[in-house]
């Protein structure tokens, strides 16, 4: 048996505070991490891999051989999906393309492909279990990328007596971040096909941070917020969302191309109200902004009424919600300010929950990808 330590990792998963959508066409948007984690081990094997991934009741377990015969496909390049070797892929695990239950199956063996190259196939067994709701929004799909695309990497990286470089153990280096952050990027792009890749950033960086083409800024003098998050129950797929606002923007480019642009002006305007001296004036601003950016998304056609109606709820208080993620359904977040009597938020989410949605309070802006061995 191929002898490396056990290995324990995990990613938050995010919540986009504006700007989604808008992002994929290079707008800025602002996310943060959130409270919710995905865990996975990784252990020897004395004959097979072996991935376990309960939440979805899979497992699914292979020789090497048979592994080794799939690999000799796989492409030398992983800044792109090679279409032909996804191909070969679900051909291998005898699903259709569509098959979301076993999209974490088809990037686990995508990944371990690319990643594992130096070292061949080692015998080993994954388990997989997440706090993050699939497919709702939160960034379930990115914080398992970013969990295979770390924890691979540290079996590599205790196999590979070549590696002089940084070790991922012992450096939490901006070069190993950005290793982690692109091979979970390529499973994103798996997952999604032409994702932005704020949802990965953010579960390998963690923390409060704006993002606009492919670049990852700190927030700066932000003030404390606290979030509601609003759970529709309404399942969705990303990958659909974001196509439908593709085809209104090639069908309407004149009317669809201001609304993306209103939405960057949204997260523009959010990233200063910061300096706003008084913090009145700060959560009628960012209460506002909430406001703007769901009207915007929901012409976009990404709303749902279930979204419609968490939002409409919530202003009978005098909350703001917007949907957060591609929408569809899956979930709302709403602005929770400091002066909002903790009577009238226990009664926007008894009325909530009454309606069948799930609320949840967990904290923004904790770390990101975290590794070690056990
Ligand atoms: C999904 O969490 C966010 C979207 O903007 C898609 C993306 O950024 O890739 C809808």
């Amino acid at each position: 048996m191929t002898k490396f330590q056990e290995i324990s990792v995990s990613a938050p998963s995010k919540v986009i505070l504006f700007g989604e959508h808008a992002v994929v066409y290079g707008m800025t948007a602002v996310a943060a991490s959130l409270g919710l984690r995905t865990r996975m081990r990784i252990r020897p094997h004395t004959s097979k891999i072996i991935i376990n991934f309960p939440d979805v009741e899979l497992q699914e377990a292979w020789s090497p051989c048979q592994l080794e015969k799939l690999f000799q496909f796989k492409p030398d390049f992983f800044d792109q999906v090679d279409a032909e070797y996804l191909d070969r892929i679900h051909e291998f695990l005898k699903v259709d393309k569509c098959n979301l239950r076993m999209a974490s199956v088809i990037c686990f063996l995508y990944l371990y492909s690319v990643i594992m190259d130096e070292v061949g196939v080692i015998p080993m067994e994954i388990r997989v279990e997440s706090e993050i709701p699939i497919g709702a929004g939160l960034g379930s799909s990115a914080a398992l990328s970013v969990c295979l695309a770390s924890g691979l990497t540290g079996v590599l990286h205790q196999l590979n007596a070549n590696n002089t470089q940084d070790n991922i153990f012992t450096t939490k280096s901006a070069a190993i971040n950005r290793i982690v952050c692109k091979y979970a990027y390529l499973s994103e792009k798996i997952l999604h096909g032409n994702p932005s890749g704020i949802d990965n950033s953010i579960s390998t960086y963690g923390g409060i941070r704006s993002f606009k083409a492919g670049e990852l800024t700190p927030v700066e003098s932000l003030r404390k917020l606290r979030i509601l998050l609003v759970n529709t129950n309404t399942f969705r797929n990303t990958k659909d969302l974001v196509l439908r606002v593709k085809e209104k923007k090639n069908s309407y480019p004149e009317i669809i191309e201001p609304v993306l642009e209103a939405i960057d002006g949204i997260s523009t305007r959010f990233l200063s109200a910061g300096s706003l001296e008084s913090e009145a004036e700060y959560y009628k601003t960012v209460t506002d902004l909430i406001e703007y950016n769901q009207s915007l998304l929901s012409s976009l056609g990404v709303s749902h009424p279930t979204l419609d109606d968490v939002c409409l709820t919530l202003k009978t208080v005098g909350m703001a919600g917007k949907l957060t993620g591609a929408g569809g359904g899956g979930f709302a977040l709403a602005l929770v300010p400091p002066t909002l009597p903790e009577k009238i938020l226990s009664k926007a989410i008894d009325q909530l929950e009454a309606k069948g949605y799930t609320c949840y309070q967990t904290g923004i802006g904790v770390h990101g990808f975290t590794i070690e061995k056990s």
